[in-house]
């Protein structure tokens, strides 16, 4: 392999993602491989910046396309200081949402157009695209039952509610229908049956 594997983590909010990623850094750890886990938006000083912005309650405000672009911007960010130079040094880059996540959320929940977003995310990731995508699938039910036992306060996009949450589970369903990489898998097993899913996905393509 001339760079290192890219692998990223997508779903409605409360899908579990965080639990499968630590999951896989145990692995990862387990096994000596060098990695890297980034999380979107965010990972570089910049785009924690953003992140504070983009998840601020009191920004209720922003219009629709300020936060397209904004969400845009830190992804140009990490990929270029963080995503990009772990790649070609040879080491796994895991990333917690890449741009799966504007397509699903911005493009169809927010229905500012599939064509449009895509054209961003390219340019934002320089035509950088993930290796392997999870999409870890689970119904809005079961999320809004997971959110409420985690009892973390909603942040800005997380309060849209659960039409807006169909909305984007329908966005990475299309998604997924369109692409090879992304791998659904449903979400609603135990975590460690979910996470055999995932290692069978990456040894695979190793
Ligand atoms: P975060 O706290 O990281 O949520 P999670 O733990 O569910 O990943 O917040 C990120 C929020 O931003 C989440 O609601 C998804 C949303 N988001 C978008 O709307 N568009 C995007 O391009 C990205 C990367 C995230």
């Amino acid at each position: 392999m001339d760079r290192g594997l890219f692998i990223t983590f997508e779903g409605i909010d409360g899908c579990g993602k965080s639990t499968q990623i630590g999951l896989l850094t145990d692995w990862l750890e387990k096994r000596k491989a060098d990695f890297v886990l980034v999380r979107e938006p965010g990972g570089t000083p910049v785009g924690e910046k953003i992140r504070t912005i983009l998840l601020d309650k009191e920004n209720d405000g922003m219009s629709p396309v300020a936060e397209l672009l904004l969400f845009e911007a830190a992804r140009a960010q990490i990929v270029s200081e963080r995503i990009r130079p772990a790649l070609c040094e040879g080491r796994y880059v895991i990333c917690d949402r890449f741009f799966d996540s504007t397509y699903a959320y911005q493009g169809v929940a927010r229905n500012l157009g599939t064509d449009l977003v895509n054209g961003l995310n390219r340019m934002a990731a320089g035509g950088l695209e993930p290796d392997l995508t999870f999409f870890l699938d689970i119904s809005v039910d079961e999320s809004f039952k997971r959110r409420r036992s985690r009892a973390i306060e909603d942040d800005r996009i997380e309060l849209l509610g659960r039409d807006f949450q169909n909305k984007v589970r329908g966005g990475y369903l299309e998604a997924a229908k369109a692409s090879q990489r992304i791998k659904t898998v449903d979400a609603s097993g135990t975590p460690e049956e979910i996470f055999n899913i995932i290692k069978g996905y990456i040894t695979e393509r190793e």
